[in-house]
């Protein structure tokens, strides 16, 4: 039987369009806030539609040398388009994007999540380091 964290799929993000595109600092001073932004489609756009869009993004943190991670954000996108006209009929669309703020005491790894309804888990790492 698979493992959930099998069914996460990597790629490079310049050409596979729903890998999460993580920016940030790579080097941070201990307990100053910095942003993260976490953006999917970064070079190549994901469609936006009421049928196929992102659901959600996650940010974790892996402080180096610490066997757990930490949840540093939770973010869905509730608007893909869809009213009582129809699908893509609607008002609105959520952006698939987020920025978390945050501090850390060590480098250690960011992973970002996300969940595209017709393709599934994707996922992307960055180090970074404490100076
Ligand atoms: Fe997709």
């Amino acid at each position: 039987m698979q493992k959930i964290g099998e069914l996460y799929k990597t790629a490079d993000w310049k050409t596979e369009k729903h890998v999460p595109v993580i920016e940030c600092p790579d080097e941070v001073q201990a307990d100053q806030v910095f942003q993260v932004k976490v953006s999917i489609g970064e070079e190549v756009a994901h469609p936006k539609t009421t049928e196929h869009h992102i659901r959600w993004i996650r940010l974790y943190f892996q402080p180096d040398g610490d066997k757990s991670s930490y949840e540093v954000g939770n973010y869905e996108f509730g608007a893909h388009g869809g009213s009582v006209d129809g699908p893509n009929m609607g008002p609105v669309y959520t952006h698939h994007a987020a920025t978390a703020a945050m501090k850390i005491k060590k480098g250690g790894t960011p992973h970002a999540t996300s969940f595209c309804n017709i393709h599934g888990l994707w996922e992307n790492t960055k180090a970074v380091k404490v100076g």
